[in-house]
C-alpha cells in the first residue's frame, strides 16, 4: 500500500481538541497517510524516518508500532513518497456545508447594480430558474465540473451542492442527479422560492415539492432544505416540506434569518435540523435556542460582501455557545465565489472570530453541520483530505486575503 509522510510542518491544525485549544495545533509536525487514510500524526522529530529509526532503535515517542512498521516495510520497498513542508502550514480540507453549484446563466448585472445601491432580493433566483431550465444536461455538467476544480484548488476537500434552480420535477430531479455525480452531500431545496407559474398557486407549489417533486430528488439526496424568508416561504411552509422530506428519508438542513428577522432559527431548531444558514439577523431568543441545540450556525460572509448587507455577529453566537460553520453559499445571485480562505477573512476581519475560530469554522464546523466525523479533523482514521498552504501559519489566510496560498491538496490521500 503506498504512503505519504508529509513531514516538517511548521504549525500542523488537527482540529483535535487539547488544553483549551479547539483547533489541537501542533508545531514541527508530521502527518503519515495511507489507504487513503490519515495513519499517524505527531511531532517531526517522531517520524519514523529511515536515519532517525536507525539510530534511535526501538525509542517509544508514541507512535502506533503498527504504523510504524508499516512505514519501515513501505520505506524499504521505496513506496513511501516524502513530502517535505519545509515549516509551512498544514490544515485539514475545508468543507464547504453550502453551495449552489448546479446552474445556468450569469447575474453579473444585478450585481453591479446593487454596487449602485440597488437591494438584493429573492426573486432573482427565478432569472436563474429560466436558464438553468433551458440549459442541456452536459452544459450543466461542464458548469459544474468546472466549479468542482475550482474549489479543490482552493482548498476545498468536501462540499455540498444544493438544487433549487430548476423548480419542475424533471429540472429539481436532473439538478440532484448532476449533483450526485461530485458530491455524496446533494441537499434538495425544491422549496428555493416559488416559481413564476406558481405565483398565484403557492399552495399547489408546496404540494407539488412534498409530494412529486420530493419523490423524484429523494434518491440523489441526502438533505433537505428550504428558504424560509420573507419572499421566499413561510414558517408552516417551510414546516410542511422539512416534515415531508424527514418522512422521504432526507436531513434537514434551513436559509433562515438572511435578510430580516423571522422564523427561521426557531423552525430549524425545533425540526432538529443539522444547521441554519445566513443567521444574519438574530435575535436574543434565537441565539438561545441555537445554543441549546445541536443545530450548527452557518455563516455565510460571501453574501454579505456581495449584498452590502450587515455581516452576521459570529462573536455574539460562539460566545453564547453556538456551534459556528463558514461556507461559501457559490451561487450566481448573492455570492458568487467559492473562496473558503475569502470566508475566513471576512469572518476575522469583519465578525469577529480569531483566526484559529474561523479556521477551525471553515473545517470542523463545516464537517459538523453536514454531520461527518470522517472529514475536518486530522487524526489516525480520518480521511486524508488536507492543505499544504503556502506560509507558515493558518493565520496567514486572514492575514494576506486574496492571496492564493493553498500550495498542495491531499483529497482521500491523493494529491490532487
Ligand atoms: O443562499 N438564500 C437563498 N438562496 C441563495 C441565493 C440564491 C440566488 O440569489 O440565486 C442564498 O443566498
Ligand atoms: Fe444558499
Amino acid at each position: 500500500m503506498s504512503a505519504t509522510l508529509i513531514t516538517n510542518i511548521g504549525e500542523l491544525t488537527t482540529n483535535v481538541a487539547v488544553d483549551g485549544d479547539p483547533c489541537g495545533t501542533l508545531q514541527d509536525a508530521a502527518v503519515l497517510i495511507e489507504g487513503g487514510r490519515i495513519a499517524w500524526v505527531g511531532p517531526a522529530a517522531d517520524a519514523p524516518t529511515s536515519a532517525r529509526e536507525t539510530a534511535s532503535g526501538s525509542r517509544d515517542s508514541g507512535i502506533n508500532p503498527q504504523s510504524r512498521r508499516a512505514v519501515e516495510v513501505s520505506r524499504e520497498k521505496g513506496a513511501v513518497e516524502v513530502v517535505d513542508a519545509a515549516g509551512r502550514a498544514v490544515i485539514p480540507g475545508f468543507v464547504d456545508s453550502h453551495t449552489h453549484l448546479v446552474f445556468g446563466g450569469d447575474r453579473a448585472d444585478e450585481f453591479e447594480a446593487r454596487m449602485s445601491g440597488m437591494p438584493y432580493a429573492a426573486g432573482g433566483i427565478r432569472r436563474t430558474v429560466a436558464a438553468t431550465r433551458a440549459a442541456s444536461d452536459d452544459e450543466l455538467r461542464r458548469r459544474l465540473a468546472g466549479f468542482v476544480a475550482e474549489l479543490r484548488g482552493q482548498g476545498t476537500t468536501t462540499f455540498e451542492v444544493k438544487t433549487g434552480y430548476g423548480l419542475t420535477v424533471r429540472d429539481e430531479a436532473r439538478l440532484a442527479r448532476l449533483a450526485a455525480e461530485v458530491t455524496p452531500e446533494v441537499t434538495f431545496l425544491g422549496a428555493h422560492v416559488v416559481p413564476a407559474e406558481y405565483a398565484d398557486r403557492r399552495d399547489e407549489y408546496v404540494e407539488l415539492v412534498c409530494g412529486d417533486m420530493l419523490r423524484a430528488c429523494a434518491a440523489h439526496s441526502r438533505w433537505i432544505d428550504v428558504f424560509c424568508e420573507r419572499g421566499a416561504f413561510s414558517a408552516d411552509e417551510s414546516r410542511r416540506i422539512l416534515t415531508a422530506g424527514i418522512a422521504a428519508g432526507l436531513i434537514p438542513r434551513a436559509h433562515g434569518n438572511q435578510l430580516g428577522p423571522g422564523e427561521g432559527v426557531r423552525l430549524a431548531v425545533g425540526m432538529g435540523a443539522a444547521s441554519v444558514d445566513h443567521c444574519t439577523y438574530l435575535d436574543d431568543d434565537d441565539i438561545a435556542l441555537l445554543a441549546a441545540s445541536d443545530t450548527v450556525a452557518t455563516l455565510l460572509p460571501g453574501v454579505e460582501f456581495s449584498t452590502r448587507q450587515p455581516y452576521p455577529d459570529a462573536r455574539r453566537l460562539i460566545d453564547a455557545g453556538v456551534t459556528v460553520a463558514l461556507a461559501s453559499d457559490c451561487n450566481p445571485g448573492s455570492s458568487f465565489t467559492s473562496s473558503m480562505p475569502l470566508m475566513i477573512a471576512l469572518a476575522v476581519r469583519e465578525m469577529g472570530m480569531t483566526t484559529a475560530e474561523a479556521a477551525w469554522a471553515a473545517t470542523a464546523g463545516g464537517a459538523r453541520a453536514l454531520l461527518r466525523d470522517d472529514v475536518g479533523v486530522l487524526a489516525p482514521g480520518k480521511r486524508a483530505d488536507l492543505i499544504l498552504l503556502d506560509a507558515p501559519t493558518r493565520t496567514h489566510l486572514a492575514y494576506r486575503p486574496g492571496v492564493p496560498l493553498i500550495s498542495a491538496v491531499w483529497v482521500g490521500g491523493r494529491a490532487t
